[in-house]
């Protein structure tokens, strides 16, 4: 993996003064997939003492730091923000679950670090395009590094590493926050689903579990923000939006002038009817796409949005549908459903406003928009129940 095409973090890293932050070529990527248990002081002094200037993002779980360890490789390092039961699972949650995959489009293990009480520290790979939120709508969005061919890589790469996730690994893990935040980018833009605080591991001939929701808004289906209900389908809804976002560079939920919040499939409903594809797509690529992938990405998404979580398609078949072109879905109408969450779930997104857009200094941490905890389900009723679902439910 070479480091001539990576553009975003190395012009992090040239951007600070300290000899210590220059790049090791080469570093970045170290193909061997073993891990290892760090020392609490190792990954200190890797960070530079988990210093302000090496965050490279935040989310629900802690702050996340670029660090180089001794002997010379990249790495980023996730802290765990205050400890308390939640975060103590989500870091077991995510050291369990990295420890089973082992996939080309999934970021997996290089370690971590769980020593005294308040210690508890997961160390990747560094990937130095950060990830795919920050060039659609974050510090990098103005350069357009993202060309159509880039994007479909992604799109295709990232469906992949669901795909691994939900058919090749036992048990069956569902992801639950799918979202361009948690795509990151390595030095040739190939995509690597990372962030498994949230995922959920499926025990065998189990088709749903009931849990209580967690995610983010813009990206939940429709039947888990409602009542909890998690499967396979619910990765699958929110890889739509994902989709759709890719190919248009529009958020998942938008904030109007007025402060009126608006889906993205509000939005491109009434286009994508009206077949007035090329208004869908990102200005920011001025015309240069493929008319036939585009339409082929749209029916794909529209197929993955669908309210009825039954007759969204599995991740194999959405790989398929995307590696394929297929001419006969050209002559299909294509329709989108829209989705509208509650008022209620609304008024939870905490930050979609489009200021942190386009080229404008953008800290990702300000755009974790529709992040919210746990939300209490049970005291909602499970329409399920109503039509006798036969197949194993399980809560969990
Ligand atoms: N390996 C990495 N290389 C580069 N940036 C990373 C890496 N891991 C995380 N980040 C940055 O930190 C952010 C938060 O990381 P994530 O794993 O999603 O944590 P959280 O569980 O707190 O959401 C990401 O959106 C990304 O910007
Ligand atoms: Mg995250």
């Amino acid at each position: 993996m070479g480091s001539s095409s990576s553009c975003c973090g190395s012009e992090k890293v040239d951007e600070r003064k300290s000899s210590v932050y220059r790049m090791t070529i080469g570093a970045v990527g170290n193909s061997s997939s073993t891990w290892r248990i760090f020392t609490y002081k190792e990954l200190q002094v890797a960070t530079d003492g988990f210093s302000e200037d090496n965050k490279l993002g935040e989310g629900g779980f802690g702050s996340v730091y670029w660090g180089r360890t001794a002997d010379g490789l990249q790495i980023a390092v996730k802290k765990l923000k205050s400890m308390n039961s939640k975060a103590e699972m989500e870091f077991a949650v995510e050291v369990e679950v990295l420890g089973r995959v082992r996939h080309k489009n999934l970021l997996g293990l290089r370690g971590y670090c769980a020593g005294g009480a308040e210690q508890r520290l997961i160390v990747y790979d560094y990937m130095p395009n950060l990830s795919l939120l920050s060039h659609l709508h974050g510090q990098f969005a103005g350069q357009v590094h993202l060309d159509w061919k880039r994007r479909m890589n992604i799109v295709i790469g990232s469906a992949q590493g669901l795909l691994y996730l939900h058919h090749k690994v036992t048990p069956h893990i569902i992801h639950r926050d799918i979202k361009a935040s948690n795509v990151l980018l390595d030095s040739n833009f190939e995509p690597l689903v990372a962030d498994f605080g949230f995922a959920k591991l499926i025990p065998e001939g189990v088709s749903h579990m009931t849990t209580r929701v967690k995610g983010t808004l813009g990206y939940l289906a429709p039947e888990y923000a409602m009542w909890g209900k998690v499967s396979e389908s619910c990765d699958v809804y929110s890889f739509g939006i994902l989709l759709l976002e890719i190919l248009t560079g529009r958020k998942p939920i938008e904030k109007l002038p007025g402060g009126v919040k608006r889906t993205i499939t509000e939005w491109a409903e009434p286009l994508i009817l009206k077949g007035r594809f090329k208004e869908l797509v990102d200005p920011k690529l001025r015309g240069n796409f493929d008319e036939n992938q585009l339409k082929q990405g749209i029916h794909v998404a529209a197929l993955c949005m669908q309210s009825e979580a039954e007759k969204r398609p599995t991740m194999k078949e959405v790989v398929g549908l995307l590696k394929g072109y297929d001419p006969k879905s050209e002559e299909k109408q294509l329709r989108i459903e829209s989705i509208r969450y509650e008022e209620g779930l609304m008024a939870k997104d905490q930050d979609s406003d489009d200021e942190n857009g386009g080229g404008s200094p953008y800290d990702e941490s300000s755009a974790a928009y529709g992040v919210f905890g746990a939300m209490d389900v049970q005291k909602m009723q499970d329409p399920y129940k109503q039509y006798g679902d036969r197949r194993t439910a399980k809560h969990g």
